[in-house]
């Protein structure tokens, strides 16, 4: 599917979002963990969640998904079977690596395998530290899937470890926190910037001992020694997805868009304080708490903005918004630069130089950076091109942004991939007002 937008009149009105895609995917899993039946409202339908739901059931998890709602049956301690098949993840590493950590915590031996795409996403980052806890796991060639996890011999423990981990990532850091529930005492784990919590809250109002010291982004587990409950709650919108209606709304004159029950942990907020601090219009305010989970209402009007330079810990904290974040940075007054944003370049595409070469497409002056870019903003942007999802899900939404301001057509080829996290985008910008035209 190709979708074409061009010049949009002012966006306005109020949205719900899906619900989150990284909390989405933690309780399933987690609820598949726990003993009894969990019941989900908002959970996100999408292909990387569909994922998660269909290893699952592989694995003999019962669960219905109605309308959003998730209901799923907990297998208890002990109670995932090693399945028949090997455990297709689909797109999502995600569920490649919360799974990995999850399935050697509960001793579980299997195949993890997924699309073309997911077997170049790095693994060795989980596998080696798996490894040092005594999981025997490894990988076809080292560091890609498939992986294979076997049975741990008998008498064989589960070793807590305490480690520093080269990068920030929230799933390198779940996977470990999920194998320590069964592991032999305390785990510690160390990271060199603010990943997502989500994991550590979820699991720590589960009743699971969590200590924390967030300044310095340590976290200390004690597995466990009574069954997990299920989980009751309404999730939170994703503020990632909400992050293209929010950028779409500064970028269209005349815009305001009023965006509920969205997300607001601080660990995901970083696309937020970077446009404040360029001069946007955003009003936050939270409203509410769930699971250790804040969420609120945002308000966002069109704002005239200027550059801006992005390193250190709130890179981390946009990890997932350097897309539409450049669409952004390309409009506003100056120069904009990202740095030690090298992660960008193992994500569902390298997404440095995938966005250097589309946004060159569309007028934009771009300069690839070994762990960023630069952008000399405040062009305009040029319609009348057609551009390129490469699979990447975020790319395909940020380049339908671009095209709000333009006066010929973008046409954003390989767009069905946007169903990966957000099915609904199409309609919950025509529903703001834009018009969004699906092409041959
Ligand atoms: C996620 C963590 C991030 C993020 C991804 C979802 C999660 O990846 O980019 O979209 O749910 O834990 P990394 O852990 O690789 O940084």
């Amino acid at each position: 599917m190709k979708l074409s937008l061009h010049q949009s009149r002012p966006l306005r009105g109020d949205c719900l979002l899906p619900g989150d895609k990284s909390i989405s995917h933690r309780v399933a899993l987690f609820a598949s963990l726990a003993e009894g039946e969990s019941r989900i409202e908002n959970f996100l339908d999408a292909g990387v969640t569909r994922a998660m739901l269909k290893v699952l059931r592989a694995l003999d998890v019962a669960w219905e998904l109605d309308e959003n709602t998730l209901i799923l049956q907990g297998r208890g301690p002990g109670g995932l079977e090693s399945p028949e098949e090997d455990l297709d993840c689909g797109s999502s590493a995600t569920t490649m690596r919360l799974l990995a950590g999850a399935l050697a915590g509960a001793n579980v031996p299997c195949v993890l395998d997924g699309s073309a795409s997911l077997r170049v996403r790095p693994m060795g980052r989980i596998i080696k530290p798996l490894q040092t806890m005594g999981v025997p796991i490894k990988a076809a060639d080292g560091d890609v899937a498939p992986l294979e996890l076997s049975r741990r011999a008998p008498g064989a423990p589960l070793r807590a470890i305490s480690v520093s981990l080269p990068v920030a990532s929230a799933q390198v850091k779940s996977a470990l926190l999920l194998a320590a529930l069964g592991a032999q005492g305390r785990t510690r784990l160390e990271e060199p910037g603010p990943s997502r919590d989500h994991t550590e809250r979820l699991l720590a109002s589960m009743g699971v001992g969590i200590e924390r010291t967030p300044m310095d982004n340590r976290v200390i587990l004690e597995p466990p020694t009574r069954p997990l409950p299920p989980l009751r709650f309404r999730l939170p919108g994703d503020i990632s997805s909400g992050a293209f209606l929010i950028c779409a709304a500064l970028i269209v004159p005349g815009s305001m868009v009023i965006i509920r029950e969205v997300g607001l942990n601080p660990t995901r907020t970083g696309l937020l304080d970077a446009l404040r601090a360029m001069g946007a219009k955003i009003d936050v305010q939270v409203t509410n708490e769930v699971h250790g989970e804040p969420l609120g209402d945002i308000v966002v009007q069109a704002s005239r903005l200027h550059g801006i330079r992005i390193e250190g810990p709130l890179v981390v904290r946009m990890i997932d918004e350097f897309p539409v974040f450049s669409i952004v940075a390309a409009l506003a007054e100056g120069e904009t630069v990202v740095r030690e944003a090298e992660e960008l370049r193992y994500k569902e595409s390298d997404r440095i130089t995938v966005m250097c070469e589309e946004l060159h497409a569309i007028g934009v002056d771009i300069q690839e950076l070994p762990d960023g870019f630069r952008i000399c903003g405040g062009r305009r942007l040029k319609g009348g091109v057609r551009v390129n999802s490469h699979g990447d899900h975020r790319l395909a939404m940020a380049l339908c942004v671009a095209g709000l301001v333009t006066e010929d057509p973008i046409v954003v080829e390989d767009a069905d991939v946007i169903t990966q996290s957000f099915p609904g985008f199409p309609d919950c910008l025509e529903a703001l007002g834009a018009k969004v035209a699906a092409c041959v």
